[in-house]
């Protein structure tokens, strides 16, 4: 849509860039210029320029520039035209749109209109003695006061039209609320009725603060679990983030994806006020897109599971292709955010997230460092180096992403250097495989606990055992790879008494990890489980995990414990066990 030239003139002149800046950028004057920190990249050093004599801005760190309406459509994430009106609006100037396009603008006016009345009604459903459940529901899942305000979440009562009737009485028609996917038609009666009822509610906001949409969530076990408003005039869930318009003031430098609402809720409600969540669709390029244009890092926290693993390997590209720098966060011991915030808090997925930041990424920036890419000769050091360092990470997706990535600063493709990383992934595990069956030949008479009131009677079972908890504590999943691998199998009495403390942890649905053992164990003992735990930095792998299960089971039959039947029956199904692939 074009607007008159005129009229651009004119919002520039009402619109002067130093004062439209300042709002948002503490503007220090240096001879002709205004300098300030970048708001588009984090910085320490202002390199954020603005010139009023020429109406413009530009960094010279992130080399972002233009004038006051480029400004507005970078620092609001918005369209030109709709950049165009804020700027009116800020300046109280009247639009000149054409015919179409002002009605087609007076819907959507009104659309937003009726969803923030839609969610105020919400809102007042959950204080009401009908939203009673709804708030026991909100307690139940620990979100506080604060965070039903911040969300503005609210309740849709089980009736069929306690929205439809409040929203009719507020002069809205039947048909703007089926605009906005808040009604449904009946087929047989042709009458109007809520589309959510019954759940609670939380309504998407875009960047701008409009309210768009809403989800729904039922309180019990039924489905669908989130019913979510349908694609509308105002609502495209390709091109919306669930709580963008929090997170794009967040100043913690990084935006935190996640894969559901109550993940991202959960996250401001602990202090990451950076976190949105994709809604309930795969992440598109124009999410990538939006994002872009408040990050330039995103921290990827999609669930642990099988799917979410498969929504991380996805998203890697498309936000890499948007131009962001993308670190995938690795939960251990709960299924997403939500689950990971209430059983280990907020300062172990501090730790999380410096992890995610520290590992890989930083190794492989300190790596291009010490090389001079241009040339052939480095580039192939380089390569192998690198290789090498990423064939020790411990999963399949962070292998692949990192060398994706090395590949791309090197100029050779990704399949191209898939090959070198598997290549020296066999290779270490290979020698891995031979360092265990040296140790468990000739077990050295140093691997003894330094303590002297814990001895291992078995050398060769103790170096086993220790290896299989090392394996365990660093995937709680191979957990479920153990068979009947029993307490007593163990040689040594202190670590079989882990193995089962660990064990029972993960059946109860708690943290597998030495650091929550202290009351059953003497300080000795546990300094000695720390000691071992830290000992060794090998692979996670299935075929090292079976060879210490293998080496446990051999000599717990020889020393009695198990009969060769027991064994034969076990070593059958641990074979026909498959799915762990690190
Ligand atoms: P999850 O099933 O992982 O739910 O769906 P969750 O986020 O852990 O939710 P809680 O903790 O059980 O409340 C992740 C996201 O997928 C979408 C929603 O956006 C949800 O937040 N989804 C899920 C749907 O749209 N419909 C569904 O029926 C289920
Ligand atoms: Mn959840």
């Amino acid at each position: 849509m074009a607007f008159p030239a005129a009229f651009i003139d004119e919002l520039i002149v009402r619109n002067p860039i130093e004062d439209v800046v300042s709002q948002y950028v503490e503007l220090k004057r240096k001879g002709g210029r205004l300098f300030g920190l970048c708001p588009f990249h984090g910085e320490k050093t202002a390199s954020f320029s603005v010139s009023p004599d020429a109406q413009l801005y530009y960094c010279f760190g992130c080399h972002k520039g233009g004038g006051v309406i480029n400004f507005i459509m970078d620092i609001e994430g918005l369209s030109y035209p709709d950049a165009v009106r804020f700027l009116a609006n800020r300046a109280g100037l009247e639009v000149p749109e054409d015919e179409a396009y002002r009605s087609q603008y007076k819907l959507q006016e009104r659309l937003w209109a009726l969803c923030r009345d839609a969610a105020r009604y919400y809102r007042r459903q959950l204080f009401s003695p009908e939203g009673k459940q709804a708030v026991e529901y909100i307690v139940g899942r620990g979100l506080s006061r604060q965070t039903v305000t911040n969300f503005g979440l609210g309740f849709a009562p089980p009736g069929w039209s306690g929205l439809l009737d409040a929203m009719k009485e507020m002069g809205y028609s039947v048909d703007e609320l089926m605009a906005a996917g808040l009604a449904l038609r009946s087929q047989k009666s042709g009458g109007a009725y809520d589309r959510f009822r019954n759940r609670l509610m939380f309504p998407i906001i875009d960047i701008r603060g409009n309210v768009i949409g809403f989800g729904g969530r039922v309180m019990d076990d039924s489905t669908p679990k989130y019913l979510n408003s349908p694609e509308s005039t105002i609502f495209n869930k390709r091109k919306n983030l669930f709580a963008m318009n929090v997170a794009k003031k967040s100043k913690l430098g990084y935006i935190i994806l996640t894969e559901g609402y109550m993940d991202a809720i959960a996250l401001h409600q602990y202090g990451f006020d950076s976190a949105v969540a994709s809604l309930g669709t795969a992440l598109t390029e124009e999410h990538a897109n939006l994002l872009s244009k408040y990050t330039e890092q995103i921290v990827l926290t999609y669930d642990s599971d099988e799917a979410g693993q498969n929504a991380t390997r996805r998203a890697v590209p498309i936000l890499e292709k948007a131009g962001l720098k993308v670190k995938i966060l690795r939960m251990e011991g709960a299924k997403d955010p939500d689950e990971f915030l209430k059983k280990f808090g907020a300062d172990r997925f501090r730790l999380l997230l410096e992890r995610s930041e520290n590992h890989a990424e930083y190794q492989l920036q300190t790596l291009e460092r010490r090389y001079d890419l241009s040339l052939d000769e480095q580039r192939v050091a380089f390569l192998s180096e690198a290789a090498q360092m990423i064939a020790g990470l411990p999963s399949a997706i962070e292998r692949e992403v990192y060398g994706a990535r090395a590949a791309q600063s090197a100029g050779i493709t990704p399949e191209a250097m898939k090959i070198e990383v598997n290549k020296a992934y066999r290779r270490r595990l290979s020698r891995e495989k031979k360092a265990r069956e040296r140790e468990a030949m000739a077990p050295a008479a140093h691997a003894q606990p330094e303590s002297r009131s814990i001895r291992y009677s078995n050398l060769r079972s103790a170096m086993a055992e220790e290896g299989l908890l090392r394996m365990i504590l660093r995937e709680p999943a191979l957990l479920d790879q153990t068979g009947d691998l029993a307490p007593e199998d163990f040689s040594s009495p202190l670590l079989g008494r882990a193995y089962a403390a660990l064990r029972e942890r993960s059946r109860e649905g708690l943290q597998v990890s030495l650091a929550a053992l202290g009351e059953s164990f003497t300080a000795e003992e546990l300094a000695h489980l720390t000691q071992m735990s830290q000992k060794k930095n090998e692979l996670v792998s299935e075929d090292a995990f079976r060879d210490y299960l293998g080496i446990i089971l051999d000599e717990s039959a020889r020393s009695g414990v198990r009969t060769d039947q027991d064994l034969l029956a076990l070593r059958d199904r641990l074979k026909q066990k498959k799915g762990y692939g690190g």
